[in-house]
């Protein structure tokens, strides 16, 4: 790499706070990060304290609780009032299909090839009514294009729903594009952030529907997850769940407890990743990107993902994607057999040689 976001030196010691990567090419983020030495210290800790302090110690899970929001508002830049904590992507997604209110011929808005989170949830608005339009991607260079030429193209267009960057392509969308097309429309913008938040600056002024999990990019663990809903998007909502915590308040989603053990693992990572600095993360991941189009093309391996709109997820076209992903996992290479090919997911905590190792032996299997 050209100028690089990590020191050598920083580098080994990063990656002494992750053992797996000792022994495997972890290449595989994208299913699900790895966790860090201290995340399970941080949950053993709140378990320890209800051992020996039980509900006495509430008010420093609220404290923690309330830090963890307000850290992650600023990481999106937006307030922790639009923020709803909940246990994964899919579930914030179907809260807000499930709150928001549509009209008959409303239309909504997405790619034909979408990920099941997002795709499947709509049953509520069919039921008022609205219809689904799925948008054909003839080729990834154009996603954003097509959808925005969707919008354009429907009359009742009231809401785009998008991945951020798309599980089974790794194609990226600009979500700042999207999101001023969408409200010159009077459209709302709903994104999945999950294959993006961690690996890339993710800045929410222009969405109005966001969700993601921890679990991948952002190395925090199963079970919790974020919902973040814009004002003009909460005065279409009527919450679907209702129960203690939003008794006093019609139009707040945060129904009951939220995942207080997660919590303390994600309040130890976002902790670990300001002691490296976001935009250092960023840059190492896009570094990593770069590194891996030029070695493919030297290579001459083709990419289904466009080296100008990536993230952290790379697809490889592969004849038989599951054979490549078993015989890369018998060298102990771990991706995942993903849409026309291996998704490659490369981390900060990858060298640029777990990244040549897997192109060289992916030329060598000719699969
Ligand atoms: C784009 C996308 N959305 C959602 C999910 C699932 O997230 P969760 O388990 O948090 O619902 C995944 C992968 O697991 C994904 O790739």
């Amino acid at each position: 790499m050209a100028s690089s976001s990590l020191s050598p030196t920083d580098l080994c010691t990063l990656r002494q706070s992750f053992p797996h990567l000792a022994q495997r090419v972890y290449l595989d983020t994208a299913a699900a990060g790895l966790t860090w030495a201290g995340h399970g210290a941080a949950v053993a800790f709140f378990y320890d304290q209800v051992k020996s302090r039980g509900y006495d110690a509430r008010p420093e899970w609220f404290a923690m609780t309330q830090r963890v929001r307000a850290r992650l508002a600023a990481l999106l830049r937006v307030t922790p009032a639009d923020l709803t904590m909940v246990s994964n992507t899919t579930e914030g997604l179907n809260l807000a299909a499930h709150s928001l209110r549509f009209r008959a011929g409303d239309q909504l808005v997405m790619a034909a090839d979408e990920f099941p989170s997002v795709a499947n949830i709509w049953a509520p608005a069919l039921r008022d009514h609205a219809e689904l339009v799925r948008v054909p991607v003839p080729q990834e260079r154009g996603r954003e294009d097509a959808l925005l030429a969707a919008i354009d193209a429907q009359p009742r267009a009231r809401m785009l729903v998008v991945s951020q960057v798309h599980s089974s392509t790794g194609t990226a969308l600009d979500l700042d594009r999207l999101g001023r097309h969408c409200r010159s429309r009077g459209v709302l913008l709903a994104v999945d952030g999950m294959q993006a938040l961690g690996a890339v600056d993710t800045d929410l002024s222009a969405v109005d529907v966001y969700a993601s999990s921890f679990f991948k990019w952002m190395l925090s663990g199963f079970g919790v997850g974020v919902l973040v809903t814009s004002a003009a998007a909460r005065a279409r909502m009527e919450p679907a769940y209702r129960g203690y915590a939003n008794q006093d308040d019609p139009k707040q989603l945060q129904y009951a407890h939220v995942n207080i053990p997660a919590m303390y693992g994600l309040d130890a990572t976002l902790d670990f990743f300001e002691g490296i600095g976001w935009p250092r993360v960023h840059q190492r991941v896009r570094e990593l990107g770069d590194h891996l189009v030029a070695e493919a093309g030297r290579r001459g391996l083709p990419l289904v993902t466009p080296p100008s709109a990536r993230a952290g997820i790379f697809v490889v076209p592969c004849r038989d994607g599951e054979a490549a992903r078993l015989a890369l996992s018998q060298r102990d290479i771990s991706v995942s057999a993903r849409g026309q090919g291996v998704r490659i997911s490369p981390h900060f905590y990858n060298s640029t040689e777990d990244v040549d190792r897997c192109l060289a032996a992916l030329s060598e299997l000719d699969l």
